[in-house]
Order: structure tokens, then sequence, then C-alpha cells
């Protein structure tokens, strides 16, 4: 579904990524795994043409090396960032709407809203929260709404950087729930973390990344509590 070939990432001269190739198959959860500075968050850029690259990227059998990212947006891919996307002065459900205005218009507002019961099912008590401006929520439930608005779209490949980060074990376990369920909608999943157990037990395969290169890859489940997921995290 997804092949990343040769890219290589460098700011100014020194090089963020360096030759990494990796690939994510139809209906696969694939993760990303390193220690801060390793290089994710400066690959998926790299995917999204957020950021300069050398390489190829392919998505089904089409190359959008240099597609633009609003083209890539229009593909059925969703990219989370680690930054959040929600707006302050929207509600819940207006925050939602926006994020799938253009799915609306082309698949319907019933598409929508069959969409959204299924993510309020999986969201805690962000049904309850729909009509709360997006600014009145807590910071971990921002960043559960900017993954919602991901989701709405029901885009066949889901992409996200560090979704986890800074929640609570409760926001936490929703986001794992989320992505089982993104699993049984046959969403394909390409996922960065540093919430390592969690994360190998939630996904198929993992790709090990330590200074801009893949150390390893190989089953998720093979990884749990394995000397290279060690070595990556404390350099031993
Ligand atoms: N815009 C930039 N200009 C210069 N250097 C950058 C820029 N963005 C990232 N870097 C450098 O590139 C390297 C990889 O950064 P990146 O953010 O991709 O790592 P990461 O694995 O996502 O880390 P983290 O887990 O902390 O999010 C780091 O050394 C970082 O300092
Ligand atoms: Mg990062």
């Amino acid at each position: 579904m997804l092949k990343i070939e040769n890219v290589s990432v460098y700011y100014d001269k020194a090089i963020a990524i360096d030759n990494v190739s990796i690939e994510v198959k139809y209906n696969e959860a694939v993760c990303v795994l390193g220690s801060n500075g390793a290089g994710k968050t400066t690959l998926l850029n790299a995917i999204f043409n957020v950021v300069p690259k050398l390489g190829r990227v392919v998505l089904n059998n089409i190359d959008i090396t240099n597609t633009p990212t609003h083209k890539i947006a229009k593909m059925g891919v969703v990219y989370v960032t680690d930054k959040r996307t929600v707006f302050n002065d929207l509600n819940v459900y207006e925050n939602l709407e926006i994020a799938a205005f253009d799915i609306i218009k082309s698949s319907g507002r019933k598409f929508f809203e069959k969409n959204l019961s299924a993510i309020f099912e999986h969201f805690g008590n962000l049904e309850e929260k729909q009509k709360l401006k997006a600014g009145y929520l807590s910071g971990g439930e921002q960043q559960m709404l900017s993954v919602a608005q991901g989701l709405i779209r029901a885009p066949k490949l889901f992409v996200m950087d560090e979704p986890t980060a800074g929640l609570s074990p409760k926001l936490m376990g929703y986001v794992f729930d989320i992505i089982a369920f993104m699993k049984k909608q046959k969403m394909t999943i390409l996922i960065v973390e540093q919430n390592v157990n969690k994360t190998l037990m939630a996904t198929d395969r993992a790709y090990i990344m330590e200074v801009g290169k893949i150390k390893d890859s190989g089953n998720s489940k093979d990884f749990l509590d394995s000397e290279s997921i060690k070595k990556a995290y404390l350099g031993g």
C-alpha cells in the first residue's frame, strides 16, 4: 500500500534520515520506534512532502514522491501530526465537521453521521462534550479530538505521530482501543510511538530507528523485551 524507498532528508548539511526504506502493506499496522531525535517525525514529514527529500514514495502504485501534501490528503490518507489541529473557537462537533468538509460534500452527510457515531463509541466522553468549544477541552482531550478528526475521514491509510504522548493511562487506553477498531475497519496504519510495549502489542510489524537509520525490523511481537529495542532507547 505504502512504499518508502531510499528516503533521505538533510537539514542544511546535517543528515536527519539516511536512506530509509519501509513498507506498509494493506490492512497492516506498522510502527516506527526510536528514541528522541531518531528521525521519526522527519520520516513522516518526508512522506507527506512537508520537508524536501531524496528518494521515492509510492502509494497504491502511484508515485507520490513530489505530490503536494494537500493532494495526498485527498487520496484517502490521513496524517495526524504531533501538533494538535483543533480549532479552539469551534465546538467538538464543528471540529469534526470541518475536518470532513470535503468528504461530506462528496460522500454525503449520512456517511459523516455514520462515522461520527462509530467515533463517539470509541472516544470516551467526546460525545457528551460535542457542544463544548475545543479550547475548553483538556490538552489530552484535544489530542484525542485531533485523532478523531483524522478518523472521521474514514481514511484507507492512517498515519499518526505519537498520538499517546502526554496522555493519561485512561486516554492512552482509548487510543490503543481505537487502533484495534481501525484494524477491524480494514484501515492500514503507520504509527510512530515512544510507548514501546503497548505499541508493539497493538501492531503487526515494527521498524526500529536509530540516528536516522533503520536498525532493525520484524514482527512486532518478536520485539517485546528485545535487545534491539533496549539498544535503540538506551544507546547501549
Ligand atoms: N527543521 C529542522 N531543522 C534542523 N534540524 C531539524 C529540524 N527538524 C528536526 N531536526 C533534527 O533532525 C533530527 C531528527 O528529528 P525528528 O524530529 O525527526 O526526531 P524524532 O524521532 O521525531 O524525535 P522525537 O521522538 O523527539 O519526536 C534531530 O536531530 C533534530 O534535531
Ligand atoms: Mg517526533
